[in-house]
């Protein structure tokens, strides 16, 4: 009596003093915030939503969506990349990420990702059109930007729809380095964040709520059996009551062994059941038949509780069904030994009246075993159909779906359920990409009306490229399911509208598929036959897209990205590498060479040098009309020959069409070859091309010979930015996205490239001119002059001939290191003793002086001298080797090489002779010197004795 009384003065007085508390906890809420977000760098009034990403709030999301496009700020606390991705499922797979960060030059850069699956996100073919940056801050330890985002995503499979009022998976990760690479543990976090407005029913989170009771599902203690897969079946009575309903969820930890649970509804369950109630779980899950099959819940990794919102419930009790069947799926591959699991599910209910009843619907495969998935392929689809004379038992108001639960194993790639009405299909129920095993969750709906009559097809998308043999739907995780289980209102008694498949039998009164209804009120379900399964819908290409529903028809979201070349005008090469092996690191490329056929024939090689690239060359076939691919390697200077180890084909497109010769190569090997390999993911990948002008070679001898190139270079291509696609031919492919790269846009090479060839050989020949004067001709003049001349001003004739080198020197120097930049040659041997010998000789006309000085006063040489003449000694041999390393790099004809070999060898011999020569003289003179000294002059008076200058000059000169 007191309570009640009570209660009644709290709720008077909560009643009139709510709007008061409401305005009070606002502005507390307001102030808090603004207090709180005052470290974000932007204007956060454009914005009309704002959530924090992370539990600290460091992190945080700002949108205002609308029609057609949608703005987005992100801001972070932390100093280096900041990245949000638009995800499917939470997961990494398939995000549509937008990057900020700052470069070197301090300067901000965004750019539109594409996550593959768990590894580093590539950079989107497009970086225009999907996402745009407005601002970027980066400075005291925040990282901030806002950009504006198409919702419609052109269809490009690797960019994300937003609808404006709808669910969206959101995750981030930040750095304190501004190097995008992979993200510390900690670091990231996912969010299913509410865009807009639109009116939600079911939500992925935990809350609670006042006045409500709970109860536990609590399976007995089971010790999970060394099998792999186990099944394991629990009976409960839920309270009790004529209706309740079910307004939470909250899963409980488990063993790391429970693959899922589901907790099934039984409706007019038969007594014989009942007394499970209480006992140990029945394990013996090949014999066990369940009798239930309404569908209450289920819990898969990746999901947390669920709470609806106010106003809605489940409804259960003796009206509806009083005792549920808990299904705990264990799975223990490695066959662990005594593992315990008391697998339990909490739900907050209330017993008293909800303004809506939810129900669930399921749909997809209920017939678990009996079919198959064809093996080795990338997607395969596997569909069932739901027919228009079950859901004609709806309500003639038909129902309103707020969220949907798909549900495959590993395999599990796409999910959909897609709506027919009146024989012509409208926006799906439900599109699911990028399905991740781990990140299962109940997908929110913008409450998707549903009319009796509709024809409703679930579909699930697997990747069966690692089977060999078909794979079996079945209950153990490494068989496949395919459900998905509609969460509507208002509820009623259809509990599952799917097919079934009932073979061939004298038994049947139905041969083949039939339909099946599952109503609660019914003992058995419903099969019958339909004209509906057949219908042309059924058998949907295995896809995945997510473009309206106009545009299915067209493979465009299967889009790859191909990036195109041309270094020279009319020689023009081009590349793409699908989604696929861009993600595995290995599998196919697709890439295309292509020329007029005034070229007899045209290369292009992956690597640096020739001498250990992957090549593949193409010359006019036999018949003058098509191509022939021949892949060769070349060792040292030979004519590369063909290389069987290559797998490699000629696909349709190639051919010689107006005058044009065209080669579309699949390559199936080309991340590695004898001598190399290459990253499919590499954004700095090498490549070079040569080719030879000339008559048609016709040939279809894969080991034609070749006439020398006339014309060679070196680009580099950023691969993921020709990543994407299916694994097919992208060049004869309408939807193929192209980006021509002009090579003088290719890093590192930017003035080099824009040459033509003619100027790069004479770049080249330059260079090497310039060298070898330096080190064949003037460098050993001027050091033989002085072993073997002596004259008056000798010295500073030797002086001003090895300045005169070395600045010979530096000019080729100077070439070399553009050349080498261009062609991606700084590292090679022959750059590298080039730079040190460029760096050593800057000191030797100094280190001379000081010699020079220092022998004049003592007479004899000291450490200046030694450093000053093996340094040259040593520096012009290695110099004139140099040279043929140089020859050898850029592949010269043989004849400059058997020129220089012979000049540079003569000059060697005479060079070394004059040293030999210059210091047995020195030797012979030195002792007669030492002789003389020791006898004549102490040891104290030697120095006196060489500030005199006088003597021979010149003799004592030749001796330095
Ligand atoms: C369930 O109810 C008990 C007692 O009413 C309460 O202590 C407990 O926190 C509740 N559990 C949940 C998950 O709400
Ligand atoms: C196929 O095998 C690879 C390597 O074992 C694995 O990473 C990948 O997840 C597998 N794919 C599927 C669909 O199971
Ligand atoms: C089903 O197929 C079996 C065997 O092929 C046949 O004997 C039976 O008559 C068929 N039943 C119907 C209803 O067509
Ligand atoms: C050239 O050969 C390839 C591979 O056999 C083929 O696909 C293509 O159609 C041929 N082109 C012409 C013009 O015959």
């Amino acid at each position: 009596m007191l309570l009640a009384h009570y209660a009644t003065l709290l709720s008077r007085f909560t009643q009139s003093s709510l709007p008061l508390i409401f305005l009070a906890l606002a502005a507390f809420a307001v102030a808090q915030s603004s207090i709180d977000l005052d470290w974000v760098p932007f204007d956060r009034e454009q914005f009309n939503g704002n959530v924090a990403l992370d539990e600290k709030g460091n992190v945080q999301l700002f949108w205002k969506t609308a029609n057609e496009s949608s703005t987005f700020g992100v801001a972070s606390r932390s100093s280096g990349y900041l990245a949000l991705g638009f995800s499917e499922t939470g997961a990494m797979t398939g995000a549509d990420m937008a990057v900020g960060y700052k470069d070197q030059d301090d300067n901000f850069v965004f750019e539109n990702r594409h996550a593959m699956g768990f590894v580093t996100p590539q950079v989107s073919p497009d970086q225009k059109n999907n996402m745009q940056l407005q601002e970027g801050h980066q400075a005291d330890g925040v990282t901030a930007f806002i950009f504006e985002k198409q919702n419609k995503a052109d269809c490009l499979q690797t960019q994300a729809d937003v609808a404006k009022d709808a669910w969206q998976w959101f995750i981030y990760a930040i750095s304190d380095e501004n190097t995008f690479a992979q993200h510390t543990p900690g670091n990231m976090g996912k969010e299913y964040v509410k865009l807009g407005t639109g009116k939600s029913v079911s939500l992925n989170q935990i809350r609670d709520i006042d006045d409500t009771k709970n109860f536990t599902i609590v399976q007995p203690e089971v010790t999970i059996p060394t099998a792999v897969t186990t099944y394991c079946y629990s009976l409960h009575k839920m309270p009790a009551g004529d209706k309740n309903y079910l307004l939470g969820e909250r899963p409980n930890e488990s063993s790391e062994l429970l693959h899922h649970l589901v907790l099934y509804a039984c409706y007019g369950l038969p007594d014989e059941y009942k007394d499970m109630v209480g006992k140990e779980p029945n394990c013996d899950y090949e014999a066990f038949s369940n009798p239930c099959n309404g569908f209450v819940t289920e819990w898969a990794p990746g999901m947390t509780g669920r709470t609806f919102e106010p106003g809605y419930g489940k409804p259960f009790g003796t009206e509806q069904y009083e005792y549920v069947m808990l299904e705990t799926h264990y799975n223990n591959p490695e066959r662990l030994e005594g593992v315990k699991d008391t697998a339990s599910y909490t739900f907050i209910y209330t017993d008293k009246p909800v303004d809506t009843e939810i129900g669930t619907l399921t749909l997809g495969d209920l017939q678990v075993e009996g079919w198959f998935l064809e093996p080795g392929k990338l997607l395969v689809a596997h569909s069932t159909v739901c027919t228009p004379e079950c859901t004609d038992r709806w309500p003639s108001d038909g129902i309103t779906a707020v969220s949907v639960f798909h549900h495959m194993h590993y395999r599990g790639r796409n999910a959909r359920v897609q709506i027919i009405r009146d024989g012509k299909e409208i926006t799906p129920l439900s599109s699911l990409r990028d399905f991740e095993y781990g990140y299962q969750f109940s997908k929110s709906l913008d409450s998707v009306k549903l009319l009796p009559g509709d024809k409703l097809i679930t579909t699930c998308e697997y990747d069966t490229s690692n089977d060999t043999e078909p794979v079996p739907g079945g209950l153990p995780s490494e068989d496949e399911m395919c459900f998905a289980w509609v969460d509507y209102y208002p509820a009623n008694s259809v509990l599952a509208c799917t097919q079934v498949d009932l073979g061939n039998s004298a038994e049947n009164e139905i041969n083949g598929t039939a339909a099946l209804c599952l109503e609660s009120s019914a003992a058995s379900p419903d099969v019958y036959n339909s004209p509906f399964l057949t219908a042309s819908f059924q058998n949907l290409s295995a896809s995945g897209n997510t473009c309206p529903v106009e545009n299915t028809t067209s493979g465009v979201s299967n889009q790859a990205a191909v990036l195109n070349t041309c270094p020279e005008t009319d020689v023009c090469f081009s590349l793409n590498v699908p989604q696929r092996s861009a993600s595995s690191g290995s599998g196919d490329i697709y890439f295309q060479l292509s020329a007029p056929v005034t070229y007899s024939w045209v290369a292009l090689a992956q690597g640096t040098m020739m001498s250990n690239a992957n090549m593949f060359l193409m010359y006019s076939s036999a018949d003058g009309k098509n191509v022939t691919l021949s892949p060769r390697t070349a060792s040292g200077h030979m004519m590369p020959t063909h290389n069987e180890a290559t797998d490699v084909s000629l696909l349709d497109g190639s051919g010689i069409f107006n005058d044009r010769m065209t080669a579309n190569v699949r390559c199936g090997n080309c991340d590695s070859w004898d001598t190399g390999t290459m990253s499919l993911q590499d954004s700095n990948s090498n490549w070079l091309y040569a080719h030879s002008q000339g008559s048609p070679i016709n040939s279809d001898d894969r080991n034609a010979p070749i006439l020398q190139h006339d014309g060679e270079g070196g680009f580099q291509w950023d691969l993921s930015r020709a990543t994407g696609g299916s694994d097919t031919n992208p060049f004869t492919d309408a939807a193929t996205i192209t980006t021509t790269t002009s090579p003088s846009a290719a890093e590192g090479q930017h003035s080099w490239a824009r040459l033509s060839t003619q100027t790069q050989m004479r770049f080249v020949q330059a260079h090497g001119a310039l060298a070898s004067l330096a080190f064949v001709a003037i460098f050993p003049l001027g050091a033989i002059l002085v072993r073997l001349t002596s004259f008056r001003g000798l010295v500073w004739t030797h002086g001003g001939l090895q300045v005169f080198g070395y600045a010979v020197f530096v000019a080729a120097a100077g070439l070399g290191i553009f050349i080498a930049n261009g062609v991606a040659y700084l590292q090679e041997p022959h750059a590298i003793i080039g730079m040190i010998l460029l760096g050593i000789f800057f000191f030797m006309p100094f280190i001379g002086i000081i010699h020079h000085k220092v022998y004049k006063k003592v007479q004899q040489r000291t450490l200046w001298s030694y450093g000053h003449i093996f340094t040259g000694r040593i520096g012009v041999i290695l110099g004139m080797i140099n040279g043929g390393l140089g020859l050898q790099l850029a592949h010269a004809r043989r004849s400059y090489v058997i020129v220089y070999g012979v000049f540079a060898g003569l000059i060697g011999v005479v060079y070394i002779g004059a040293i030999v020569f210059g210091e047995c003289k020195r030797a012979r003179r030195s002792s007669q010197n030492a002789a003389a000294s020791s006898s004549v002059y102490p040891e104290s008076k030697r120095l006196k004795r060489d500030d005199s200058g006088s003597g021979s000059g010149a003799s004592q000169e030749t001796t330095i």
